[in-house]
C-alpha cells in the first residue's frame, strides 16, 4: 500500500454563487466573525447528510451535465458550489515523469478559524471563503512510463490484524488508564445508545510499530469502553468508528469486536446528545463540528485548552472551549502511572457532560 496525497480543484467557475459573492478578503472575514459570534453553526446534519448521501450514493442526487459529475456543496449563505468529481482522472506533466491518477472524493472540514487562516495567505481563493465543508481527492503520483507509484509504502503490521487487536486489548485492560477509566465510568450516569470513535487510523499499515500500537489501543479503548457501557446500562449500544484510511483488513478486525465502520461522513452524522466520542488527534477538526451539532454525553479527547492550538487540525475554537466550560467535568486518566506512561504520549482527558 503506498502513500496517497490529497489534490484540491477549486470549485466550477460555472457554477459561482453571484448573489452573495464578497467583494473582497476584508468583507469575507468580517462576515465570517459575525456569523461565528451570532452562534450560526458552521457545521449542520443536513449539510453533512446532503453530502454523505451524494459521496456514498444512497441515491443518485450527484449532478451531472453532459462529461462531468459533480458535488453540489452548501455553504453558509445557503449558496451551493459544485466541484467536479474527478475519480479515474490521470492529471499529465507533474514533473519529470510524474502523473497523479485521482482516486475519489474526500471532504476537507475548514472550521471556522481556519477559513480565515487560509483567507490571510497570498493565494487565497475567495470562491470558497463560505464554504466550511470543501472537496478534496485522493490521489496518487506515479511514474508515467512505469505506472508504479512514487511515493514511499506504508509498513506492513507485522501481526495480522485480528491477533494485533485482540493483543491490545488484552493488555489495555492491565493498565492504570484502564482502571482508571473503570472508576471514571463509576460516576457517569447518562443513558447512552452509542459510542463513535473517530480517526483512530488503520491497523494494517502504517509508519512504524508505535503508529500500528498507538492505532490498536485506541480501538482496544472504544472497544471494552463499549463492552463496559454495555453491561452498565440497559440499553442496546451501537459502536460505530470511521477512518477514510480503513482497510478491508481493518473493517473486519473490528467487526469481530461488534464495531461497524462507516463511511465519511456517516459517523458524524450519527454523533448526538446520548453518544460517547472517541477521538485522539484526528486529521480535521472534529471538536468544532461536534460543538455545531451536539451535547455528547461523553467525550474522549484531546484536553481542550485555553490556547488554540493554531497548528493542530483539531484547535480549540473559542465556541468549543465555551461548550466545554459551560456543560462538561474533566477527568484525567491517561498518562497518571509515573512508572509506567501510557502507551503513547497524548492529552486524552473523559468529559462527562453535566446533569441539569
Ligand atoms: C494524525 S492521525 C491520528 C491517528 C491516530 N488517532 C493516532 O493518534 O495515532 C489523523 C487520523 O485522522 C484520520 N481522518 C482524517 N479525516 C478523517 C475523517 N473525516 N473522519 C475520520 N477520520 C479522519 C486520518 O485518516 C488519520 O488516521
Amino acid at each position: 500500500m503506498h502513500v496517497l496525497s490529497t489534490l484540491h480543484r477549486p470549485p466550477e467557475m460555472d457554477a459561482r454563487p453571484f448573489k452573495d459573492w464578497p467583494s473582497s478578503f476584508a468583507i469575507a472575514l468580517a462576515r465570517l466573525d459575525e456569523w461565528y459570534q451570532e452562534g450560526k453553526p458552521f457545521f449542520t446534519k443536513n449539510d453533512l447528510e446532503d453530502l454523505s448521501n451524494q459521496l456514498n450514493r444512497r441515491y443518485p442526487t450527484r449532478r451531472t451535465n453532459a462529461q462531468r459529475r459533480l458535488i453540489a456543496v452548501k455553504g453558509l449563505t445557503g449558496s451551493v458550489v459544485l466541484y467536479s468529481d474527478l475519480t479515474g482522472q490521470i492529471i499529465p506533466n507533474q514533473g519529470p515523469n510524474e502523473e497523479w491518477a485521482v482516486k475519489s472524493p474526500y471532504v476537507r472540514y475548514v472550521c471556522y478559524e481556519k477559513l480565515k487562516e487560509v483567507l490571510r495567505k497570498p493565494n487565497a481563493n475567495i470562491v470558497e471563503a463560505f464554504y466550511p465543508m470543501q472537496i478534496d481527492h485522493l490521489m496518487l503520483r506515479r511514474a508515467i512510463n512505469t505506472k508504479k507509484p512514487l511515493t514511499p509504502k506504508w509498513a506492513e503490521c507485522p501481526e495480522p490484524v485480528e491477533q494485533y487487536l485482540k493483543q491490545h486489548l488484552e493488555s489495555w485492560k492491565k493498565t492504570t488508564e484502564y482502571h482508571k477509566l473503570e472508576k471514571i465510568l463509576k460516576l457517569f450516569k447518562h443513558d447512552i445508545t452509542k459510542v463513535i470513535n473517530l480517526g483512530s487510523g488503520w491497523m494494517e499499515f502504517g509508519m512504524g510499530l508505535e503508529e500500528f500500537s498507538r492505532c490498536a489501543t485506541q480501538h482496544a479503548l472504544t472497544i471494552v469502553l463499549y463492552q463496559l457501557l454495555q453491561k452498565k446500562t440497559n440499553n442496546t449500544i451501537k459502536h460505530y468508528a470511521q477512518d477514510p484510511a480503513y482497510t478491508a483488513v481493518d473493517i473486519l478486525a473490528l467487526s469481530l469486536h461488534g464495531c461497524e465502520v462507516l463511511e465519511d461522513p456517516q459517523a458524524l452524522i450519527e454523533i448526538d446528545d446520548d453518544s460517547v466520542v472517541f477521538a485522539c488527534c484526528p486529521g480535521f477538526p472534529l471538536k468544532d463540528i461536534t460543538t455545531d451539532i451536539a451535547r455528547p454525553a461523553m467525550l474522549i479527547w484531546d484536553q481542550v485548552h485555553e490556547r488554540f492550538g493554531a497548528r493542530s487540525q483539531n484547535p480549540n475554537s473559542p465556541r468549543v472551549r465555551e461548550m466545554i466550560a459551560a456543560h462538561y467535568d474533566c477527568h484525567r486518566f491517561w498518562d497518571q502511572d509515573p512508572q509506567h506512561p501510557a502507551p503513547f504520549k497524548s492529552d486524552l482527558v473523559v468529559y462527562i457532560r453535566r446533569r441539569k
